[in-house]
């Protein structure tokens, strides 16, 4: 297959491969290492954190300094993640992660969310790459987020790991819907952890993958090493829905998260049960497993082994690598 698309070409990567965003678990080395092997890393809005920030000024910090290391560690391109409120709506983090990520010279943008007008025309008036994610997809909201200026669309199915969309609808159906329903590229998200998958992905009319779990298993993602082998170990089918938006492997707090839900407690208190806990940083971040949830895809059966960043890139994008 010829490496170059209209994804490579708008990123300025040599893969049509990006690294998805994960709130606590990604930092300036894991984001580097991904785009120094030729697809894109994308820091998440905790980027490098350890602890719960004190407000929206420490957060602007935080990611100020992240973004720094970063760019002592590549020349590649990379994006920062951006949480989008509802149309008229601000958040005073997002902004604070916008100005600071602005201030540092970053020029690529993951929002996800909703299509949010204001903030995306802000990131076009400032001539960065906008590649919006909703939340929840449909056919409707891509189209609105490609007349207001999104360069690029992320297709996420069901399957994924971290919050899920609300409309469970898979993979499969999702992509070929959006592919059909805009202009610009699109690429797919959700339970994409092997070359197979990619493979669906372009057939599906999709240009490039956007890659969470696979990535969590990785030498460089700052994920404990308890995560990542619970990750090898554990099976599709033994995942546990702890609220509507989001499934866990099975320990004991998401054991107890999930009898809850079970039995009729709504999503909305159990996700406030995980915020309250400092959402995936407890279990994920610092390996408590028993103590939080591990967030994860549907098809974990197929990661086997952590590997580098490097090696999983060459392994997904085999096809797109020139013998
Ligand atoms: C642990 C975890 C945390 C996540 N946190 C975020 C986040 O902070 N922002 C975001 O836009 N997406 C977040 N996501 C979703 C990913 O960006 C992406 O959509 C998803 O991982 C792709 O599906 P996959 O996990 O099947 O590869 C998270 C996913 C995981 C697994």
């Amino acid at each position: 297959m010829k490496t170059e698309n209209r994804v490579t070409d708008i990123l300025g990567i040599q893969y049509p491969i990006v690294q998805a965003a994960m709130s606590w678990i990604t930092d300036a080395k894991f984001v580097a290492a991904v785009s120094n092997a030729g697809g894109m890393g994308v820091l998440g809005p905790h980027a490098g954190h350890n602890t719960s920030p004190s407000g929206p000024d420490e957060v602007g910090k935080r990611i100020g300094n992240e973004i720094r290391k970063l760019k002592a560690l590549t020349e590649k391109p990379f994006a920062m993640n951006l949480y989008l409120p509802e149309d008229g709506h601000s958040d005073k983090y997002s902004e604070a992660t916008f100005e600071a990520a602005i201030g540092e010279g970053v020029k690529y943008f993951v929002t996800v969310g909703s299509v949010n007008k204001a903030m995306m025309k802000e990131i076009k008036d400032h001539n960065c790459i906008l590649i919006h994610r909703e939340v929840t997809p449909s056919p409707k909201a891509a189209k609105m987020a490609e007349d207001h200026g999104a360069d690029l669309i992320i297709a996420t199915g069901y399957d994924e790991g971290g919050w899920i969309p609300q409309n469970k609808i898979g993979t499969f159906s999702i992509v070929p819907t959006i592919v059909d329903s805009v202009s610009i590229p699109v690429m797919a998200a959700g339970g994409i952890n092997d070359i197979r998958g990619v493979r669906a992905a372009f057939a599906l009319g999709a240009e490039a993958v956007y890659i969470g779990t696979r990535f969590i298993a990785s030498e460089e993602c700052p994920a404990a090493d308890a995560t990542k082998q619970d990750i090898v170990a554990s099976k599709g089918s033994d995942l546990l829905m702890v609220s509507s938006m989001q499934r866990s492997t099975p320990h004991q707090f998401a054991r107890e998260l999930e009898t809850l839900y079970r039995n009729g407690e709504s999503s909305e208190n159990n996700e406030k049960r995980i915020s309250a806990i400092g959402g995936v940083s407890t279990s994920m971040l610092h390996g408590k497993l028993d103590e939080g949830i591990v967030s994860v895809n549907t098809a974990i059966d197929l990661i086997t082994e952590v590997k580098s960043c490097k090696e999983i890139i060459h392994e997904l994008m085999a096809d797109f690598i020139e013998s």
